[in-house]
């Protein structure tokens, strides 16, 4: 069964209150948090997601997912360990060094927060295998990062295979979190292809119910 992290970012300006408790009964895993900084991705969203995920604290326990597409790793941590999220996941091509992205992992960590690594469709997934026994999730762009609503590149697919066999190999535990461009028709193979964490965004946001197109996304 896999989990679903509904991603916050295409909803619209004033329908989050609402949008948020209808997802909450629709009993998504997790709010996905796309922290955008208009510099390691040209949209800018952090402010928002600042107010958004305060706010989420505040009205519902479900576990905050946050996604950084940030250049100044460091600094969106400490601003997001401060609402105490489930997991801080970072990219890999953020960090200017390894040894940047061992203080990003040893950070998170040191303030009890669970950590995941991002790589970006051009990537190469055994870039950060060396990683993997250090974190608690590896998340696949299935789209290039920087805005929702983007066509899922199908190609990626063999990423996710060869990720899940490199993690079974080497009998790690971590969750294998795919995200951009999931939606009814893409959900089926990136599961067959091993992802136990499908990340939706417009897919679900702009569904009627909210709660069939989780069920359906999940089973
Ligand atoms: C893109 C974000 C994704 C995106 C997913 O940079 O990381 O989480 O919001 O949105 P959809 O599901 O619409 O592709
Ligand atoms: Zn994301």
């Amino acid at each position: 069964m896999v989990e679903i992290s509904t991603s916050i970012l295409s909803i619209k300006e004033g329908e989050e209150a609402s949008n948020f408790l209808e997802l909450e009964t629709a009993k998504t895993d997790y709010f996905h948090i796309d922290v955008m900084d208009g510099k390691f991705v040209e949209k800018n969203t952090y402010q928002k997601m600042i107010q958004n995920v305060s706010y989420l604290k505040r009205i519902s326990n479900l576990p905050l997912d946050i996604h950084l597409m940030v250049e100044d790793v460091k600094e969106a941590i400490d601003d997001f360990l401060a609402v105490e999220p489930n997991i801080i996941t970072f990219h890999l091509e953020a960090c200017k060094s390894k040894e940047e992205v061992w203080e990003m992992i040893r950070y998170i960590k040191e303030n009890h927060c669970r950590v995941g690594i991002s790589v970006k469709p051009n990537t190469k997934i055994e870039e950060v295998y060396e990683f993997l026994p250090f974190v608690h999730l590896c998340l696949i762009m299935t789209v290039e990062p920087g805005k929702g609503g983007q066509t899922f590149l199908t190609d990626m697919l063999q990423k996710i295979e060869t990720l899940k066999e490199y993690i079974e190999q080497h009998e790690l535990e971590l969750d294998i979190e795919v995200d951009g461009g999931i939606n009814l028709k893409t959900a089926p193979a990136v599961k067959e292809a091993g992802a136990n964490i499908l990340v939706a965004g417009t897919a679900i946001v702009m569904a009627k119910n909210f709660k069939v197109i989780i069920d359906e996304l999940k089973a």
